[in-house]
């Protein structure tokens, strides 16, 4: 049997709401539309809001003195889909097999916001209201950095103003397994680009008279990390808060991480910062990753040519209290210093985002341990995350509020991958983890 408000969700996965991509902005539009069709259909109040970007859905039930504020955050856009012919089925039609929505946005993050709105829903059609002031706040730009979010929370601060602040969008250490979330890491993107000759060359007639640009841009790509893993950028891991004891035993506490992630990746083998397990390594140290990189002739078959460019993406995962916008200035530095003779190097930084952190023992994070304790059972999984949620530390800095991280992803729903899937019984999970959570921070 399909849980209620699954065809909402299925409703709500087909809308390719790719915030990245200018050829998707009316159905990031058309899916914020929606979303506001459905909660003012429910009994809230609500609108759209303009941004540069796309549009914020703010929505709220009627305020009572004296009872506390929780704000609601989600994103409703989503990742490209591509590699397309990698999608056992098309990406924006949501099918259901073997207990599993698989669809773009399933898990990230359209089933979880949904399984909130289901909750409230619920909630709404059997009580005319919800037992706390409430503010929905969901967003089309979490995936390209909350790049008009930060300012948003700025000039609407007042309206905003709230006790807390929930979202679902990290994972579950494993299936049945209640888990919160109480760190996330911060993001610092740039792109990298050497100039070589005028125009492209034949690497026959002109091979050795110059620097190759490809050539350039993989040694200078190699001298971010020294040969153990660590990232050899000076002033990197300035400010880096050591892992806390209690956080290792915890985390060692969780099973055989190295097992699990030599499965889930399907890598050869592990391999990172000496010195700390893998989980250490993804939770709660930095990393430099290369997302990309290019130049020359990518074609089938062989071509004799010296392309005249080259380039490469990086992000770096920041960990508190690193800044990302210091970390750009010393990866510039860094690349600046290491360029190879011969070539141009242009540096384009991009997006960033604060890492953040939590107590997870205070009384908030308590209150949603125990929510999560109510629908979950069991011991409940105290983590950090890999992954960014830009926006979390400007709640903190503009409204002043922790954010409780209660996700419902699986390791294996392949969030950003094709064949994204969310299973439905964490989406029912979810519907009642809104009504525990509500409960009890009322
Ligand atoms: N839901 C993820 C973040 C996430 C994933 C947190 C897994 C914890 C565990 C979010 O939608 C996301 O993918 N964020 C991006 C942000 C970036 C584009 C600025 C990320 O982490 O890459
Ligand atoms: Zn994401």
């Amino acid at each position: 049997m399909n849980p209620p408000g699954l065809d909402d969700l299925l409703t709500c996965l087909r809308f390719p709401s790719v915030s990245t991509d200018p050829a998707h902005r009316s159905d990031v539009r058309a899916c914020a539309e929606w979303l506001l069709g459905r909660v003012r259909g429910m009994g809230l109040t609500g609108e759209l809001h303009e941004t540069p970007g796309h549009p914020v859905l703010l929505a709220k039930n009627k305020h009572i003195a004296g009872r506390r504020t929780v704000l609601l955050y989600a994103h409703y856009d989503v990742q490209p889909a591509e590699p397309l012919n990698e999608w056992k089925s098309p990406a924006f039609e949501p099918v259901i097999r073997d207990g599993r929505i698989f669809c773009r946005g399933a898990t990230d993050n359209k089933g979880q916001l949904m399984a909130h709105v289901q909750g409230l829903a619920e909630t709404l059609a059997k009580h005319a209201d919800v037992p706390v002031n409430l503010i929905l706040l969901f967003e089309g730009e979490e995936e390209i950095g909350s790049p008009n979010l930060k300012p948003f929370l700025e000039k609407h601060r007042e309206e905003l103003k709230c006790d807390v602040v929930a979202i679902s969008d990290t994972g579950m250490v494993a299936p049945g397994v209640g888990t919160f979330t109480y760190g996330l890491r911060g993001i610092a993107c740039l792109e990298a680009r050497v100039h070589g000759p005028a125009i492209d060359l034949h690497s026959g007639i002109f091979g050795g008279a110059v620097a190759n640009p490809v050539t350039s841009i993989a040694r200078l790509t190699a001298t971010l990390h020294d040969a153990g893993g660590r990232v050899a950028i000076a002033g990197f891991y300035d400010g880096v808060r050591p892992v806390a004891g209690w956080e290792r035993e915890a985390w060692a506490g969780l099973g055989d991480g190295d097992a699990e992630m030599l499965d889930l990746t399907g890598s050869p083998a592990l391999f990172g910062e000496p010195g700390y397990t893998e989980r250490e390594r993804r939770w709660a140290r930095p990393t430099a990753e290369v997302n990309g990189i290019g130049g020359g002739y990518q074609g089938e078959g062989s071509k004799t040519v010296i392309g005249r460019e080259a380039f490469v993406k990086l992000s770096f995962r920041l960990v508190p209290d690193q800044d990302p916008v210091r970390v750009l200035k010393l990866a510039e530095a860094h690349l600046r210093e290491n360029l190879p003779q011969g070539v141009r190097l242009e540096v384009k930084p991009g997006h960033t985002g604060m890492p953040y952190l939590m107590d997870p023992h205070s009384a908030l994070g308590t209150a949603a341990q125990r929510a999560l304790k109510k629908v979950f059972g069991g011991k409940i999984a105290l983590i950090r995350e890999g992954g960014s949620i830009p926006i979390v530390q400007a709640f903190k800095d503009v409204l002043g509020v922790d954010t409780l991280l209660l996700g419902l992803a699986l390791p294996d729903c392949q969030a950003h991958a094709p064949n994204e899937n969310f299973p439905v019984e964490n989406f029912a999970a979810g519907v009642r983890l809104n009504q525990a959570l509500l409960a009890e921070l009322a």
